[in-house]
């Protein structure tokens, strides 16, 4: 027995009829596999000579879900409520034999399955819903009959995967298998069933929700905890709702139904935001030096400075199980540096995340010197010392005369001239940027500056080092404030503009929180200290434009010493300590004098007019970011938004924002606003030029 289908083939095994979906990189349920499927398994069900059916798949990877590649275009037949039912519909036992990913759609063709093993690498979920959508074939109406309201909905809800011991606990899976032949576990589980006489046992009959009571009670907590958390979110209501009606109507009724609330999902622009945040989060790694070079060696790190940033990068390459030697400049800041890095920690162990043993051996790898001879045989060094270039160039001094030949020299600078601090070595092909976001061993972004002298294989070896971290790097070319503090410095300004002509701090926040940020503009000054940015102000001073509009609130905030949370007050009071700020009328009055220092009668701003300034700008220097080349796509600016500066994941980031609004609606208003203000408001020529002609930034990527 053979199929025409290139990506499902059925081979007869005696009695067996052996399914495998073979769809590289990860068995995804193409509208050929869904055919192919449907068709073998009509076959095997008819054939009077096949005892059971065997659902593998080829490789490392059962299935990984519906091809996300197909959403968005006309759907083809056959459906996968088709195949999943016509499976679960076979007279004869269907068995699904997992291992590696068992996601989404393809947890859904294991639930419709009579009965499931899998191997220990096993990996379920419904993760549907970090994609905007639901389970659309049958998994809100199988899982909580097969394990109940409350898992089901935390799987949904959460998408989390399920590792194989606790996917047997649940109830997911029936039994575990040793090995990693999937296909030769499932023939014995196969040939133990038959062999016992098993019947054909259908989800759709399980009792998971016998006890009416409790999954009404799941129902209703989790409709609540939705509400609190999913800000904006669309479809994990859609998800508390199919559930309860799986729990209210009958089998079929609740299959078509949740059917009707999936293509709702597929429909609305959260699901397109997401689904391009998970390919821009992939196609970022491919830069072209990573895929021209190997990395170097990467076995010791050394890290210069042990304040915020030393320490959390610190703690990062601990956590990637790399030995650090960290130089500090006296015994006392050694020591500081030493303590920073175990507050991090000993903060776990108070959580209950990590025994005092694991942290012994962790920081065993943790080596403190005041000397640069320490570093001699590291592989890379990142400097994170004070941000001022006498400083770093003197220790990039220490660090040429010390390192070995062919060690990566990496500086941790927010804004200065990684050029400039590479040509004062002997070895400029070495140096490179590795921006990391505060605090450094939380945050997954990492800009990797590649300076005009790096060598490729510096580039690829920073990649590397990125991905043994976990992070999700983004290549950045060297300019004041590389890709993502760049954009944030226009913004911002626009932010101060929008509230010198009349919008509150308050309501600026209020508008940005409603667009799905976690905090506004003026609640992450007052978190990472207004003095940081007032430094930087100070040091722009004598090279601004004198024709520009500068807004000199936050300057007179600072000069009050209210650097926000750290001192109790910024734009928002904190008193005792609170972390969620108060309005300030204090505040309100020096905006309001500064208002009246420069003559403007303040007018009032809707929200949707402060998102679309606030947008426009960020967009158009996205723009201009990736015109000159220090973004390599607009996806990369899309990246470091979404991973470094809290922008709402639904959204895609603000460059595929730009894409879904339309990018002449964009540019329309950039022009409007340049009426008032011609010389902050200068459309990027990228802009100009995609607009004329009809493309979008995606065209770009
Ligand atoms: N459809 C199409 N392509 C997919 C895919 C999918 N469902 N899942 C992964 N891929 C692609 C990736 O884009 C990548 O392509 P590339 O090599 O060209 O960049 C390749 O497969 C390998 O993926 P990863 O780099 O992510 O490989 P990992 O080994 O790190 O991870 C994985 C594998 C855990 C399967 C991970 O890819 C993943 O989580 N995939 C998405 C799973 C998912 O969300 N499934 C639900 C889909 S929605 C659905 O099923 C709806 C249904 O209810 C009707
Ligand atoms: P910090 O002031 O907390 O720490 C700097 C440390 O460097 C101090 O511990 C100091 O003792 C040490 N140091 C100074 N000169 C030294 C020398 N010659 N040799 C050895 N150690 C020396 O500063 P922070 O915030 O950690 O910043 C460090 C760098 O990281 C700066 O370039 C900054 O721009 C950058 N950065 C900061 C971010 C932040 O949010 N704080 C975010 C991203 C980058």
């Amino acid at each position: 027995m053979t199929n025409s289908s290139s990506v499902v083939r059925s081979e007869k095994l005696g009695n067996v009829a052996c399914i495998t979906i073979d769809n590289p990189p990860v068995n995804a349920l193409s509208s050929a596999v869904r055919a192919g499927l449907l068709e073998a398994v009509q076959a095997a069900d008819a054939d009077a000579s096949v005892q059971a059916i065997l659902l593998v798949g080829q490789g490392a990877n059962f299935i990984a879900g519906a091809d996300i590649r197909e959403f968005g275009q006309a759907p083809k037949p056959p459906s996968l409520p088709e195949v999943c039912n016509r499976i679960e519909d076979c007279a004869k036992p269907v068995v699904a034999a997992l291992r590696g990913a068992a996601l989404g759609g393809g947890l859904e063709i294991a639930l419709a399955a009579h009965y499931r093993i899998a191997l220990a690498d096993v990996k379920l979920g419904l993760p549907e819903v970090q994609l905007g959508l639901m389970p659309g074939a049958g998994g809100t109406v199988r899982a909580p009959r097969l394990v109940g309201a409350q898992a089901s909905l935390d799987l949904m809800l959460s998408g989390r995967h399920v590792k194989a011991k606790e996917a047997v606990a649940l109830g997911l899976v029936d039994r575990l298998a040793e090995g990693e032949d999937a296909s030769g576990a499932g023939l014995a589980y196969v040939q133990e069933l038959l062999s016992k006489g098993a019947p054909v046992r259908r989800t759709r009959d399980a009792q998971g929700l016998a006890d009416r009571a409790a999954a009404q009670a799941a129902i209703d907590a989790a409709r609540a905890d939705t509400a609190k958390k999913a800000r904006g979110l669309f479809s994990p209501g859609k998800i508390v709702d199919a559930v309860q009606t799986t729990l209210d109507k009958p089998f079929a009724e609740a299959v078509r139904l949740e059917r009707e609330a999936f293509m709702a999902c597929i429909n609305s622009p959260q699901r397109a935001g997401l689904i391009h945040a998970f390919f821009a989060e992939r196609e970022v790694v491919k830069v072209p030096e990573a895929k021209a070079a190997q990395p170097r060696a990467l076995e010791r790190v050394g890290i210069v400075g042990g304040g915020t940033m030393g320490a959390g990068i610190a703690v990062s390459a601990l956590d990637a199980g790399l030995p650090v030697i960290m130089v500090e400049r006296d015994n006392a800041s050694i020591a500081r540096g030493r303590a920073n890095v175990e507050k991090v920690y000993d903060g776990l162990i108070a959580k209950g995340r990590m025994t005092a043993e694991a942290k012994a051996a962790v920081m065993a790898r943790f080596t403190g010197s005041t000397s640069y001879d320490a570093f001699s045989d590291v592989d890379l060094v990142i400097e994170a010392v004070f941000e001022d270039i006498e400083v770093k160039k003197a220790v990039f001094a220490e660090l040429d005369r010390v390192c070995k030949k062919g060690a990566v020299l990496a500086t941790n600078t927010s804004y200065l001239d990684i050029d400039a601090i590479a040509a004062s070595t002997s070895r400029p092909q070495d140096v490179i940027g590795l921006h990391f976001f505060s605090p450094a061993n939380i945050m997954k972004l990492l800009e990797i500056v590649v300076p005009a002298k790096v060598a490729p294989d510096v580039v690829a070896t920073a990649f590397a080092l990125a991905k043994r971290m976990k992070k999700v790097p983004v290549r950045a070319g060297v300019c004041d404030g590389f890709i993502g503090n760049r954009i944030l410095a226009v913004y911002k300004q626009a932010a101060d503009y929008i509230m010198e002509d009349g919008a509150s701090p308050y309501e600026i926040d209020e508008a940005v929180r409603a667009f799905g940020y976690p905090m506004g503009p003026f609640q992450v000054t007052d978190l990472a200290g207004g003095d940081i940015g007032w430094a930087t102000r100070k040091r722009r001073a004598a090279t601004r434009d004198p024709k520009a509009r500068y807004v000199e609130v936050a300057d007179r905030v600072c000069e009050r010493g209210w650097f926000g949370q750290k001192t109790g007050r910024g734009f928002y009071l904190y008193p005792q300590g609170a972390r969620v700020g108060q309005p300030d009328p204090e505040v309100l009055a020096i905006v309001d004098a500064e208002r009246q220092k420069k003559g403007i009668t303040p007018r009032s701003f809707t929200a949707d007019e402060i998102m679309a300034r606030y947008m426009a700008a960020m967009v158009n220097e996205g723009a201009n970011v990736v015109d000159q080349g220090i973004a390599l796509r607009p996806l990369d600016v899309d990246v470091t938004f979404l991973y470094g500066y809290g922008f709402p994941r639904h959204r895609g980031g603000p460059m595929k924002y730009a894409d879904m609004v339309g990018l002449p609606k964009i540019l329309a208003d950039i022009r409007r606003f340049a009426e008032e203000d011609p010389v902050f408001w200068k459309p990027s020529p990228l802009l100009e030029r995609l607009v004329a002609e009809g493309k979008d930034f995606s065209s770009l990527n």
